[in-house]
């Protein structure tokens, strides 16, 4: 058996950082999902996912959907990085909203990524604007969890949160498994 793989997906490079640094921490190899088919899981004793949030949803998401069988017959774990700032109740919502049915029990980790608008294609840019236009018309206290997370995105500039420390709670989840 090999020890342990991150599997991940990143678009702006915040999770494919967090996926490196995870694998160094805890010794595992490390690999795109796209290059994680079943027989490239199966030798793992520990196999971890980590993907980038995108309008309150994971990236990569029906990964661990079409592999929820064999994930769940190993140790494993699942991290995502947004660009919101910690809200440990939002979090458990969102937990609670992503893993249900086959992927029960899953423990999921934030780790605070980065908002780089200067790389964002026209689709992601026009798609933040709009939304930061519907939702400016509400007040802050009435704010969905995501709508909190754009509006505390800076407007028109680039900012990284990215941390190793946001990754402690993870690595001593992994270590006591
Ligand atoms: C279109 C779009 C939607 C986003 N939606 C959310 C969101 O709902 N919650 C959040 O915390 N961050 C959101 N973000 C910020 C990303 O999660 C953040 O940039 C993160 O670093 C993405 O991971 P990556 O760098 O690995 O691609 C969004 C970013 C874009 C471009």
């Amino acid at each position: 058996m090999r020890k342990g793989l991150v599997v991940y997906q990143s678009k702006y490079g915040a999770t494919k950082k967090y996926a490196f640094w995870l694998a160094e921490a805890m010794g595992y190899d490390c690999m795109e999902r796209r290059e994680a088919s079943a027989a490239v899981l199966m030798p793992y004793e520990t196999i971890v996912y980590g993907g980038g949030i995108y309008a309150s949803g994971i990236a990569g998401f029906s990964f661990l959907k079409k592999h929820a069988k064999l994930w769940k017959s190993k140790k494993h774990a699942v991290f995502c990085v947004g660009a919101s700032p910690h809200d440990e109740k939002a979090f458990l919502e969102f937990c609670e909203r992503h893993f249900k049915e086959e992927l029960a029990g899953t423990r999921c980790f934030y780790c605070r990524g980065a908002w780089k608008e200067s790389e964002m294609g026209f689709v992601d840019k026009t798609l933040c604007g709009m939304l930061r236009k519907a939702v400016g018309g509400k007040a802050p206290e009435e704010y969905e969890p995501w709508e909190k997370a754009l509006m505390s995105c800076p407007k028109g500039e680039d900012a990284d949160w990215t941390d190793r420390q946001e990754l402690d709670p993870l690595i001593a989840y992994l270590k006591g498994l």
